[in-house]
């Protein structure tokens, strides 16, 4: 038998009712939406990486002020959510120590290298395309901070995979180096894209209490669907070759079948071993150590002015 106190929250759950920070909530509730977001913003912040590594090689002028924009956007997103997180009873320096300690996860998505210019394309078109199609329904979600968090960014994530897009279709119209470029870019990011939805529904450990709570509104396997009819249209649309041998339009089921995503190398990149983990940790980690003359700072003077005034 369900206790009356969550079995009053669930039925506010179920009639679509939000959940704000000081209302009562299940432990198991809070613990869920704290790794959720905690996660999802160390992975708006670890996300800059890849990008922030072609802002001095952009092509021209316009492509910098653009990319510089969106990556400054990508930090925003980041704070946005630590301050979700933290109306749950997180503080900010226990969630930095998580994810320096590789206690919690960022998407597996950023784990792999930006070799080229069309990979900035690539990763704005797939990557954003992917976080928007998980990100749409988590403005749905049941706690009240996390889904209004989710409108301004998925606007700002619109934005982002129109401006991937958009580098790819001046590529693609480009030499036949610079298609050769978006098609590599495509063949080397399809497959991470898929993954970053997360394990097939048999393997999700979560999905079914958080659908339950509406933190999650799909499933994985139902959003990764379709993100696939989504996008494979675009790629024919560009002129590039999905690098999946079973993929093929299913008339009866109104979308494409598609082949597994490798699922060894999924676990081993959320189990700390992608090409890119290392690399990428040991930047956040230098950041932390690099500020702490800042942090100190700030402590030492919020600590004189509060003397200043107890005098
Ligand atoms: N990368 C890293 N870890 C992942 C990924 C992924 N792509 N997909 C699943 N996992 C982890 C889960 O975090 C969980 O591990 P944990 O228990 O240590 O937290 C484990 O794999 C099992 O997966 P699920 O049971 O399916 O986990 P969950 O129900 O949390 O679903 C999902 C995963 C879909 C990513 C969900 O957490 C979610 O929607 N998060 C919010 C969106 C988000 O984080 N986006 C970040 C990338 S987009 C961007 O920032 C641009």
């Amino acid at each position: 038998e369900m206790d009356p106190q969550e079995r009053a929250f669930q039925e506010r759950v179920d009639t679509g009712q939000k959940i704000e920070p000081k209302e009562w909530m299940p432990e198991g509730y809070r613990k869920t939406l704290i790794r959720q977001i905690s996660q999802h913003a160390h992975s708006e912040i670890v996300g800059q990486l890849p990008e922030g590594n072609w802002i001095t090689r952009a092509p021209t002028l316009e492509r910098k002020a653009i990319l510089l924009a969106k990556v400054q956007d990508e930090a925003g997103h980041g704070l946005y959510l630590y301050c979700a997180a933290e109306t749950l009873g997180i503080s900010r320096d226990e969630m930095y120590e998580q994810l320096h300690s590789g206690k919690a996860k960022y998407s597996s998505i950023f784990n792999y290298p930006t070799l080229t210019w069309a990979d900035i394309g690539a990763i704005g078109w797939l990557v954003d395309g992917a976080a928007i199609m998980n990100q749409v329904p988590l403005q749905r979600c049941s706690y009240g901070p996390y889904s209004r968090a989710m409108i301004r960014i998925c606007k700002e994530e619109s934005f982002h995979q129109r401006q991937g897009f958009d580098v790819l279709m001046k590529m693609a119209k480009g030499t036949p180096a610079q298609k050769a470029m978006v098609q590599d870019a495509l063949n080397r990011w399809w497959w991470p894209s898929l993954m970053m939805f997360g394990p097939s529904d048999d393997a999700s450990v979560h999905s079914a209490q958080s659908m339950a709570w509406k933190i999650k509104q799909n499933s994985n396997d139902e959003l990764r669907q379709k993100f696939v009819d989504q996008t494979v249209p675009q790629a024919e649309y560009l002129g590039l070759t999905v690098p999946d041998p079973d993929l093929k339009w299913n008339e009866e089921k109104g979308g494409y079948d598609f082949g597994e995503p490798d699922w060894e190398e999924f676990f081993n990149v959320i189990a700390g071993n992608g090409p890119c983990n290392a690399e990428r940790l040991n930047a956040r980690k230098q950041a932390w150590e690099d500020g702490a003359w800042f942090r100190d700072g700030l402590t030492a003077h919020a600590a004189k002015a509060a003397d200043r005034r107890a005098a």
